[in-house]
């Protein structure tokens, strides 16, 4: 008899929350697919929190000009007249799953720690030892990638993991070459150009090195990170306070 009453009520909730909200139900693959339109044609004005425009938020799930998916697709698609949102040529479909990918960011803003910047500026250049490897705004090393416009180019999704896990995903210009030479000797560091004989890297001293490739025994891309995990090295909260202050640097 019982099983009978579950279904019903099941069927009542769902049945509820489509009529109230109208909404869509989403697959990893639209979200994926609308993450990458979103970096695509959204990210340069709205940031990749989706916060950078002070009245337009569309990151965390408040829209002042629409609730349902629906709506959501529609000002995408229509833009917004006479404010710098165009008219897109975005297909409905398409359109929906940017919608799925804004949907996503809320949830994922809900599970960030909020930090202090200021104080996350503190341990980035002391206790934490960011300095020996990145730059901010000319303070710093070479060895690792520039940091000053970090906060305009990635989520703060991203650089929380960055932080914890590193190998997690590391962009391609970030990679760590390792070059063996004809004689042994073992050297990494960043790619910062190469041609068909030669290639220059900056090793971990910040020491610009030129190789001829004829003289390399081989040379590849380094799998991990050479970065170190701080998972275990700053607290909850002082990881939130650098993710904040890297949220922070969007640059001149
Ligand atoms: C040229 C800059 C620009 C681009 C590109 C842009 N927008 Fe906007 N968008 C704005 C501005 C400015 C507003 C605020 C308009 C207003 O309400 O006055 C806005 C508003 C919105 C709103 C309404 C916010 C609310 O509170 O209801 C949504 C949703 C939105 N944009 C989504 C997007 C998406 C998704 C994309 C990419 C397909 C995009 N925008 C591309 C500038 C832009
Ligand atoms: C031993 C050198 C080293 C130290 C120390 C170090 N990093 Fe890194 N970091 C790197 C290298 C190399 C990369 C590029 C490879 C990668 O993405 O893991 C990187 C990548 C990053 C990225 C991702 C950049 C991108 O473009 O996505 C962030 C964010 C970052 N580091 C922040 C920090 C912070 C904050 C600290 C201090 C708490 C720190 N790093 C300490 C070497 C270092």
């Amino acid at each position: 008899m019982w099983p009978v009453r579950v279904c019903t009520l099941m069927f009542i909730l769902v049945a509820g929350a489509g009529t109230v909200l109208a909404q869509h139900e989403f697959t990893p693959a639209d979200i994926e697919a609308g993450r990458q339109q979103y970096a695509n044609t959204c990210q340069r004005c709205h940031g990749p929190d989706g916060d950078l425009i002070k009245d337009a938020d569309i990151g965390h799930g408040k829209f002042r000009r629409g609730s349902t998916d629906d709506d959501l697709a529609r000002i995408i698609r229509n833009g917004i007249e006479g404010t710098p949102m165009a008219e897109t040529n975005i297909s409905a479909p398409n359109a929906l799953t940017i919608v799925a990918y804004l949907r996503s960011m809320a949830t994922a803003a809900g599970t960030i720690a909020s930090g202090d910047a200021a104080r996350g500026k503190t341990i980035f250049e002391g206790k934490g030892g960011c300095t020996s490897c990145h730059r901010v705004l000319g303070n710093g090393s070479r060895v690792g990638p520039d940091l000053s416009q970090i906060g305009g180019a990635r989520r703060t999704l991203e650089l929380q993991r960055s932080l914890v896990d590193p190998d997690a995903e590391i962009v391609p210009a970030n990679r760590t070459l390792k070059v063996v030479t004809r004689d042994g000797a073992t050297v990494t560091g960043r790619l910062l150009n190469q041609d068909s004989f030669t290639l220059q890297l900056l090793d971990s001293r910040e020491q610009l090195r030129s190789f001829s490739k004829s003289n390399l025994r081989e040379f590849s891309f380094v799998a991990n990170s050479t970065m170190p995990s701080y998972k275990d090295k700053l607290s909850s909260q002082e990881l939130a306070d650098v993710v904040s202050y890297l949220a922070s640097l969007k640059g001149l």
